[in-house]
């Protein structure tokens, strides 16, 4: 037998007489038209928690355990927090508090999630219940009286009649939220101007090319066809602000065969013999693209499968992204290490409105 929340009286649900049509027979009511068939539910069956209390004991511990799982979790991720603090410049404390910081969060939610889903589940009341569903509109008497309402409210208070005072209270209270939009100005960095900042990275004329993370400089004679280096610039790791830096700075180095490149006149001599420099931030929204297709001479964003072809100087072959990786012009040091020749020549990483 189901039980109506509503009226608190023992139905079944297979019972026609639970979804007899009401329509007619009292006004904004109407759940199942009389032509529909009742669609039938399935027998109510019985857990085993709603027959043997030890069960019911049994399911109960498993909540309070869980629920008791997320607090430990909740203040191991909080101890974590002050246990591993972030050191500037220190990726090893970064880590170490992601990681007891993620373990503790995963944890607390995790004992909240599944003593919740376990408590309805296993302990919740259990029995099927109809509930009727009716019109939204009121009845005319009750949109007459609304009606009514607002007429008088707008005759007393003058809204209507005195329109100097509506509008400027309209301004004002369009004008309210201002101070607020002005003050997200101040998330962003307080000395220096972010196009500017976005449109500039550590790359200048003769910065040498090093290995990502040991900052050994590249030699041309280093890179083998076939073979793709992760490249920073030339001094990044001396840099108290090397991860914001890294960011905006990361390269990709690939040796190509000369002949398969298709090199546009106005960014011929920006490679070497066949080797190329492109920017590692996704033009999408910023993610590395740290995987390279030798045989196809793609690079393929792993975030969300932006496929950017090096052959074709990296533009978008596939995927989200809308616009080609930018190129890093690259030459020869008289001791054959490689360099760069400037800057990007347009800002890296995902656009922003005031790109150009
Ligand atoms: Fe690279 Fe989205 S960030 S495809």
């Amino acid at each position: 037998m189901a039980h109506d929340e509503v009226s608190g009286t023992d139905t079944s649900a297979s019972d026609s007489s639970a979804v007899e049509t009401t329509r007619g027979a009292s006004t904004g009511t109407v759940v199942i038209a009389s032509d529909v068939a009742n669609p039938g539910e399935p027998p109510h069956r019985q857990r085993v928690t709603d027959t043997d209390p030890r069960a019911a004991k049994r399911a109960a511990r498993s909540v309070y355990t869980l629920f008791y799982l997320s607090i430990a979790g909740s203040v191991f991720a909080v101890a974590a927090y002050m246990a591993f603090p972030i050191e500037d410049g220190d990726p090893t404390a970064l880590r170490l508090n992601n990681l007891f910081l993620g373990i503790g969060i995963a944890l607390s939610l995790f004992g909240i999630g599944l003593g919740a889903v376990h408590w309805g589940k296993a302990l919740m009341h259990d029995k099927e219940g109809i509930d009727e569903r009716h019109p939204v509109r009121g009845t005319d008497a009750t949109v007459a009286r609304a009606v009514e309402i607002f007429d008088e409210a707008d005759r007393e208070s003058g809204f209507g009649r005195r329109t100097l005072i509506r509008n400027s209270l309209i301004g004002a209270l369009v004008a309210f939220p201002l101070p607020g939009l002005v003050l997200f100005r101040g998330f962003g960095p307080q000395d220096q101007n972010p196009p500017e900042l976005l449109s500039h990275t550590m790359w200048k004329k003769g910065a040498r090319l090093t290995l990502d993370p040991s900052g050994i400089p590249v030699k041309a004679s280093d890179v083998t066809i076939g073979s793709v280096f992760h490249i920073i610039p030339e001094g990044l790791n001396e840099r108290h602000d090397k991860l914001e830096q890294k960011a905006k700075a990361a390269v990709l180095l690939m040796r190509l065969n000369p002949d398969d490149l298709n090199i546009s006149p106005e960014r011929e001599g920006w490679s070497y013999d066949g080797i190329v420099a492109y920017s590692k931030i996704c033009t999408h929204v910023g993610c590395p693209v740290a995987l390279y297709e030798q045989q196809t001479h793609h690079l393929l964003c792993p975030c969300h499968q932006s496929t950017f072809d090096v052959v074709n100087e990296c533009e978008v072959i596939f995927g989200p992204a809308k616009r080609a990786l930018p190129q890093l012009p690259i030459e020869v040091d008289s001791d054959g290490y490689l360099v760069a020749q400037s800057d990007f020549h347009e800002p890296v990483g995902p656009s922003f409105w005031e790109r150009s």
